[in-house]
């Protein structure tokens, strides 16, 4: 069987930092599964679907002509021929794109596309549910969290490094929102799968959360 790797959290948490990481020094293949939720956001955006249409939207989800493509700096998000990695990443996108994962038919219509993902030698797929819904056979689950101001200050920290200037309290509001309607909702809410290792990342630093999780991996013998 496939080795699986899934590491669950909210946005903030390092997630993405770190799954990339593990699966460079893995050389497993990598699932950024938000960014397909993301994908399917923005093709609506684009399209003028109704965000509440889960029919129109499973069918786009289902029929999206979607590719992950390796790129010398990680992975490109190209939809029908365009790269939009740069385009699923803002906040228009990111809040459409909670509102419709909360509908269970746009999580069918992405299911299988992410359990393709799940070929040799391995995977490491990040996201909300990958543990819980999406891969529960997976060899090793980590549900990593950090505190919202935490993760406020993180996203401030970014968006300065890339000169925006933002506010440190609309950020925090903002997470703390998303963050309420993940947790919350009724279909594949973000919490721990039962056998997750529980990671919070908030006073430790992105080389000791990526150890703790290689060390569990080496103990599993998954590398
Ligand atoms: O990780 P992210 O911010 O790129 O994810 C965007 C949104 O997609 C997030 O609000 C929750 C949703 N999502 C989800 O419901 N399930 C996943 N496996 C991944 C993301």
């Amino acid at each position: 069987m496939t080795p699986v790797i899934t590491i669950d959290g909210p946005g903030g948490s390092g997630k993405g930092t770190v799954s990339k990481i593990i699966a460079d020094q893995l050389h497993f293949n990598i699932l950024d599964s938000g960014a397909m939720y993301r994908v399917l956001a923005y093709a609506a955006l684009k399209n003028g679907i109704d965000l509440g249409d889960e029919d129109r939207l499973y069918d786009l989800g289902v029929s999206l002509n979607l590719t992950f493509t390796p790129v010398d700096d990680g992975v490109a998000t190209v939809l029908d021929g365009e790269d939009i990695s740069l385009r699923i990443r803002n906040e228009e996108v990111g809040g459409a794109a909670s509102k419709i994962a909360a509908l269970p038919k746009v999580r069918a219509s992405l299911l299988e596309r992410q359990r393709q993902f799940a070929t040799a030698p391995g995977l490491v797929g990040d996201g909300r549910d990958l543990g819980t819904v999406v891969f529960p056979e997976a060899q090793l689950k980590v549900f990593l969290d950090a505190s919202a101001e935490e993760r406020a200050r993180r996203r401030v920290k970014q968006m300065e490094q890339k000169g925006v200037n933002c506010d440190y309290g609309q950020i925090l509001k903002e997470i703390q929102e998303r963050d309420h309607r993940d947790r919350t909702r009724p279909v594949a809410p973000l919490v721990p799968a039962a056998d997750a290792l529980v990671v919070d990342s908030t006073s430790m630093t992105i080389p000791e959360v990526v150890e703790t999780i290689m060390k569990e991996a080496r103990a599993r013998k998954l590398c």
